[in-house]
């Protein structure tokens, strides 16, 4: 099978663990070249030497997000190292749970500076590059919160992820006349770090309310991604694709 990804430069944040690393590994084993981003140094390091072993070319960069400065010598140290900047998955996400009352003012920023600031400064920093090629697939990674809302996570989260589609929407329409391809998925229910804090009773319902039956697994969003980001979907902008089991169908 020819290696459809072997010239395209990727950048996945949150790549160290959950469904960043199954993003990072799905590309890898199509042929991309990727930079992996997160705060976890340690368990980034990790992750590049199994892919290295394997054969796969990766760089991995610690950078938090939310810091413009950061982000931008992120994106140039892939350009040095690699030479473009084909394809970015936004992925790095933090969740607080509680209600309206519970919910702390500190909780409300940090879950927006993460999910919508974090994403808007990792698509501004690969902008110009992927304008100059006049090639470039965004993708964010969203959730399901960011359309029906969500009883236990506190409202910062839905409304973060809700943000990320009308950034999604916004800069496909600003970025189309120069073949930029932005979308995002929306995952419910994946089976990762960051859904292990439910009960086994919380998790029993949510399979049950999910038509396929089971949880997700961080892979079914990652080839949902790759579907997104290969050229098999270049007439597909602004898309915010479902990956839920059927548990929304809208
Ligand atoms: N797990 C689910 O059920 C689910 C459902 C819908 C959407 N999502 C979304 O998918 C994405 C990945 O979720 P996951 O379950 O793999 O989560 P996770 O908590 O397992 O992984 C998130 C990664 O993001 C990194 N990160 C956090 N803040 C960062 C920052 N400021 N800069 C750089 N990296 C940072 C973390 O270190 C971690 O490695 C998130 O955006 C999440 O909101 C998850």
């Amino acid at each position: 099978m020819p290696l459809k990804f072997k010239d395209r430069v990727a950048i996945v944040t949150g790549a160290a663990r959950g469904i960043g690393k199954a993003i990072a590994l799905t590309l890898v084993r199509e042929g991309a070249r990727v930079a992996l981003i997160d705060v976890e140094k340690e368990r980034l390091e990790v992750l590049k030497e199994e892919i290295e072993k394997k054969g796969g070319q990766v760089i991995a960069v610690s950078c938090d997000i939310t810091k413009s400065s950061e982000v931008k010598a992120m994106v140039n140290q892939v350009l040095r190292i690699f030479g473009r900047v084909d394809i970015l998955v936004n992925n790095a996400g933090i969740i607080r749970r509680g209600t309206i009352e519970t919910v702390t003012e500190e909780d409300w920023d940090k879950v927006i500076e993460v999910n919508l600031k974090g994403t808007f400064n990792c698509c501004k920093a690969v902008v110009e590059t992927m304008k100059n090629q006049r090639y470039g697939k965004i993708v964010n990674v969203s959730s399901i919160a960011g359309k029906m809302g969500d009883i236990t996570s506190a409202p910062g989260y839905g409304s973060s992820k809700a943000g990320m589609d009308a950034l999604a929407k916004t800069l496909a329409r600003q970025l189309a006349p120069y073949g930029i391809n932005v979308n995002a998925v929306s995952p419910h229910a994946i089976e990762t770090e960051m859904s292990a804090q439910w009960s086994e009773e919380r998790r029993r319902e949510i399979i049950a309310s999910i038509p396929l039956g089971r949880l997700g697994k961080p892979e079914d969003v990652a080839e949902a991604v790759l579907f997104l980001v290969s050229n098999q979907a270049s007439f597909i902008t602004g898309e915010i694709l479902d990956v839920n089991g059927g548990a929304l169908m809208d």
